[in-house]
């Protein structure tokens, strides 16, 4: 198949045009990547049976591990699960915006979108051009990322072309995504909610909301993230991988230093920040931006790790920051990219 690659200008009458002919790819039961405000989307419609089969096709992804179905206004959740005043208070706060919540879902929604399980998980996307898709050809859309599975997912249009061109119908391009990594997905109780998958969307901001916040085990600790059944079961499966190994490193500045500087050989680079960036001299610096800045770490990470192997690197070394509430969600993905596997040297 063809895949039209269309850019958005910002000349209003030419994007109109374009989103006329992503609603019609839509309506058809066909597949548009488009951008969001966390990491491009690959989207289908949410109510044609025969769409999430050819997502999950396209992405190489197990039809077991369901996907997010994305409205325009948070009140047209009713049309397809069961809502609960919480999902109000929390939709009043955060929506449109990087948060998921699974809700138990109507008859509407397909199994073949939910995996075949009786929730389904639901955002409102912040980004105009996926707002407008929504609006514009009446479906819910179900949406994963637009990468293929296992692998980063894509912030740029340019990645989704690198994992998609020849799998999908169109592609639009509408630049950079301002977050970088993907929603935060929480699962509902009654006064309280779980954390399946850490995002920009922080616990410390979700307790404002909620009596209680847990954040699910699965998410921190690395071992369990393996082994476990996870609740989420898209946390089941090995992440956000490059082909590059990255090698993560719990330890303070200098032990970091020094072990990459005694690890040095083949081609190999350095997450780190323009602070510490001339510490490295015989790597491929990888920056993350000033030290310290999580949401510019979290906006690179998966371009860098792209980077990595557009570029060939053999290795990846990463120092794993504390686990405070703003690095949850970057931790979370750099310990899914490393495989799980941490090593720890010294103190902090
Ligand atoms: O930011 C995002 O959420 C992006 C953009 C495109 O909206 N989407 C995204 O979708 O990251 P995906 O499919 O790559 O990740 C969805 C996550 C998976 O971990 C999946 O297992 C979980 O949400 N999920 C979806 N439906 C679920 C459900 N009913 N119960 C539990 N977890 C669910
Ligand atoms: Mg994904």
């Amino acid at each position: 198949m063809k895949t039209e690659f269309l850019k958005i200008t910002g000349n209003a009458e030419e994007d109109r045009e374009i989103i006329l002919s992503a609603a019609k790819v839509i309506k058809n039961g066909g597949l548009v990547a488009i951008p969001t405000e966390t990491v491009y989307g690959l989207a289908g419609s949410a109510l044609i049976r025969e769409s999430a089969p050819k997502i999950f096709a396209a992405k190489g992804r197990p039809s077991d591990n369901p996907l997010i179905v994305h409205i325009a206004e948070p009140s047209d959740a009713e049309r397809l699960a069961y809502t609960t005043p919480l999902y109000y208070s929390l939709a009043e706060k955060f929506m449109p915006g990087p948060l998921t919540m699974i809700l138990k879902k109507k008859d509407i929604v397909p199994s073949t979108v939910t995996g075949g399980l009786d929730t389904v998980a639901i955002r409102c996307p912040a980004h105009p051009i996926a707002h407008e898709l929504i609006k514009v050809s009446g479906h819910p859309i179900a949406a994963p990322s637009a990468n293929r599975s296992g692998i980063p997912s894509p912030t740029r249009a340019e990645h989704v072309l690198e994992d998609m061109d020849g799998r999908i119908e169109m592609i639009i391009d509408g630049g950079e995504c301002d977050i970088g990594l993907e929603s935060t997905v929480i699962k509902l109780e009654e006064n309280g909610c779980i954390i399946l998958r850490p995002g920009a969307v922080t616990a410390e901001m979700l307790s404002e909301v909620c009596e209680s916040v847990t954040i699910s085990k699965a998410v921190i600790e690395p071992a369990i993230a393996a082994e476990i059944k996870a609740e989420s079961p898209g946390m089941k499966y090995r992440h956000y991988a490059p082909s590059a190994e990255v090698i993560l490193i719990d330890a303070d500045d200098n032990t970091f230093e020094d072990y990459v500087r005694r690890n040095s050989d083949g081609k190999y680079g350095v997450l780190t920040s323009d602070d510490d960036a001339q510490k490295f001299s015989g790597a491929v610096v990888l920056s993350l931006g000033k030290k310290g800045d999580a949401r510019e770490a979290s906006k690179r990470l998966f371009n860098l790790l792209r980077q990595a192997d557009e570029i060939h690197l053999e290795k990846v070394y990463a120092q794993l920051p504390e686990q405070d509430g703003e690095y949850l969600a970057y931790n979370n993905r750099l310990i899914r990219a490393a495989g799980c596997k941490i090593i720890k040297l010294g103190k902090k």
